[in-house]
């Protein structure tokens, strides 16, 4: 499936399938998330990096249908979810095998789409970029979302306490159960008074970008960590380096989807990363996917819109085979 250029229209188009490049294999695909990204590269505002597909999708889950003549650990059937640079709204896809995870023991195989997309970014920025320790207190910027869910789950599960801001008491019970303590309506309060009076954040998982630049500084404890993986509320603001200063704060930004396949601070990189921390916890059931809604490919519009509406609560799903 596949914007129609200088529109924001989906089609689907037949194209031949793919043959897995030496190092890639290729997933026969049950199903694949749909992402904010999605939207966005619909609308022509967010371009594939160079060399990969123009299909849409970010992430699916499937069964793996071929290998290339340099893979290893991993054959013909094996159940995987995978991150993608492109390709994924497809019946099948080729994928560098370093972005492969398998299929977690306690999740179902349509379930694990919603996994590498959010598992990836959370395990990247919140542990390897943040550092998040257990007794830390993490705030998370749109706690409802498919990152937001997730991210509750694993610092919860580390012993970290977590903050999370959302626009309704719907929302914000969704993130208590998921094993949020301090939950802020960020309609009705100003989330940087309620953090501080919880002693300050450590880490701050943002996704707000310029908007809540200043806030976000104001609410970070001494030597706090603020990610940036979004920019919803824009890109430029001013930033007081004094204030950073004082607090020996830090403020980083990342993208996954640019990052290089291999190498220093790589797609695969990340992946391993993302084993090694969230996939037991995967595994034992500790933290599951949340998934909001499930549609099939042909209504891929219908699944769009009800990302866009805002009213999604986690990830919304396309099943595919
Ligand atoms: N850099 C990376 O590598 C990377 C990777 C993946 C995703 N992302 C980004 O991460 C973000 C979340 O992705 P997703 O797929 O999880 O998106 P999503 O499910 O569509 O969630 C978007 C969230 O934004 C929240 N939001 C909107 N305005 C807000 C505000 N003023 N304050 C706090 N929250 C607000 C919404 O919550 P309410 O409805 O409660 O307002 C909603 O939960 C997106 O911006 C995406 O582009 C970045």
């Amino acid at each position: 499936m596949r914007a129609i250029a200088g529109t924001d229209q989906l089609s689907v188009v037949t194209l031949p399938d793919p043959e897995p490049g030496p190092h890639e294999v290729v997933i026969d695909v049950v199903a694949a998330g749909v992402n904010r990204a999605d939207l966005l590269q619909r609308k022509g505002l967010y371009p594939p990096p160079p060399g990969a597909v123009d299909t849409l999708g970010l992430e699916v889950s499937g069964r793996i249908a071929a290998l290339g003549e340099h893979v290893s650990g991993w054959k013909v059937g094996d159940e995987v979810c995978a991150l993608l640079a492109g390709g994924g709204y497809a019946e099948k896809v080729a994928v560098p095998a370093v972005q492969v995870l398998p299929k977690p023991t306690a999740v179902d195989l349509v379930s694990a789409a919603a996994l590498p997309e959010v598992a990836c970014t959370v395990a990247s920025n919140v542990f390897d970029a943040g550092h998040l320790a257990s007794g830390e207190l993490l705030l998370i910027h749109g706690g409802s979302s498919g990152i937001g869910t997730h991210a509750i789950q694993v610092a919860h599960a580390i012993g970290a306490r977590v903050a999370v801001t959302a626009r309704t008491a719907q929302k914000l019970d969704r993130c208590r159960e998921l094993g949020a303590e301090v939950l802020i309506n960020y309609a009705d309060d100003d989330f940087v008074d309620i953090i501080r009076e919880c002693g300050g954040a450590d880490v701050i998982l943002d996704i707000m970008g310029a908007k809540y630049l200043e806030q976000n500084v104001r609410a970070l404890n001494t030597g706090g960590r603020l990610v940036i993986i979004g920019m919803q509320g824009g890109t430029k603001a001013e930033l007081s380096i004094a204030a950073l200063m004082t607090k020996r704060a830090s403020v980083i930004g990342t993208t996954l989807r640019s990052r290089p396949v291999t190498g220093s601070n790589s797609k695969a990189e990340v992946v391993a990363t993302t084993r090694r921390i969230t996939w037991p916890l995967l595994d034992s059931g500790e933290v599951l996917p949340i998934v909001d809604s499930t549609f099939g490919l042909a209504d891929a519009e219908a699944a769009h819109a009800r990302l866009d509406s805002g009213d999604a609560i986690g990830k919304i799903l396309l099943t595919v085979n």
